[in-house]
């Protein structure tokens, strides 16, 4: 297959920019030439077509992205016959919440519990589906001039049943660093709750223009998270609430058992801060004292250096009486 370029025609659509370039394929804004609208066309990379596997991973986001049918989540059209295989979604007019970010910083608290609860609501509605993201981030957030959200890119997502896909590389179960949640950094494969602790990641971002877990390496990130605890969001910026920064904690819980259950309850707890009761956190008090893989070694390797101090000391004791 060859590359394709903006200008080209794919069938009844023309491709008049390139929008992006990922790993797995590339996505171009583009007319559709019956309609005249707008619409935006993701092409996998000739690669990927050639193996087997991320080609059934495309072919599965766009199996899911057909069956979701929510205005927060971006749709995906129904395949007509087509000369090679790409996916068509309408194009969603906006910036994504990364470019948000960058641009701006942090964002003013209400505008950004109300982008929260409108991807709780969009992950509800997934999740309701049997569809978990398991890939999202601030790339994968668009937003219109209105503040709309458009959760895009179910490139890893789960359907509830559907078979899993291994491939070489790295394992379908991880996200990107910064935002997976600590049983995805265990290898386990990443369900709703999963989803939650990664709105507690974006929450905590969009408030402090930081994510809670940064390092000099994607495992020095992943690893963090199973470690240590953020700074505060409220050290960072105090205009936070104590109610909104216990929904943070409530939704970073390291263990899934102790999250929210559901986007629903994160969100519901976002539209009633009021009723929110604040917990005496450990993570409040303890933050500043950090954990790290190589101090703990270095303690085991100093408690078992004491050994025979200790027996030498006894020794001596009983020499001595
Ligand atoms: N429907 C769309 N409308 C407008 N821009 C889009 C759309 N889908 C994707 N994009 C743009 O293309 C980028 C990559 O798309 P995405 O589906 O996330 O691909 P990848 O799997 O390569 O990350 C997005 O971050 C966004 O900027
Ligand atoms: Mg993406």
């Amino acid at each position: 297959m060859t590359p394709l370029q903006p200008g080209d025609r794919l069938d009844h659509y023309r491709l008049d920019r390139l929008v992006a370039m990922g790993g797995m394929a590339s996505v171009f804004q583009a007319t559709d030439l019956y309609t005249g609208g707008k619409v935006a066309i993701k092409v996998p990379h000739p690669e990927v077509e050639r193996e087997p596997q991320l080609f059934e991973r495309f072919r599965r986001e766009e199996a899911i992205g057909l069956k979701l049918n929510h205005p927060g989540v971006v749709k995906v059209l129904p395949d007509g016959k087509r000369s090679r295989v790409y996916m068509v979604m309408e194009w969603v007019e906006g910036r994504s919440l990364k470019q948000i970010i960058e641009e701006e910083g942090k964002l003013p608290i209400d505008r950004a519990i109300r982008l929260t609860i409108s991807i709780c609501n969009a992950l509800e509605y997934a999740h309701s589906q049997s569809v978990v993201h398991r890939d999202l981030k601030p790339e994968n957030i668009l937003i219109d001039s209105e503040d709309r959200i458009k959760l895009i890119d179910f490139g890893i997502a789960g359907q509830a049943g559907a078979r899993r896909i291994t491939f070489a590389k790295f394992s379908d179960t991880m996200g990107t660093p910064e935002y997976i949640s600590p049983e995805q950094v265990k290898g386990q494969r990443g369900t709703a709750r999963s989803d939650v602790y990664t709105v507690g990641v974006l929450l905590y971002e969009m408030l402090t223009g930081k994510v809670p877990f940064t390092g000099d390496s994607p495992f020095v990130v992943m690893n963090e998270r199973l470690l240590n605890n953020p700074v505060p969001p409220r050290e960072l910026n105090p205009a936070i609430s104590p109610q909104l920064q216990e929904v943070i904690y409530r939704a970073l819980e390291r263990d899934p058992r102790n999250r929210y259950s559901s986007a629903r309850d994160m969100a519901w707890d976002l539209e009633h801060l009021d009723q929110v009761g604040v917990a005496d956190r450990a993570e409040l008090r303890n933050w500043r004292n950090r954990r790290t893989p190589r101090t703990r070694q270095i303690l085991v390797y100093v408690g078992l250096a004491m050994i025979p101090l200790v027996l030498f000391a006894l020794l001596l004791f009983a020499a001595r009486h």
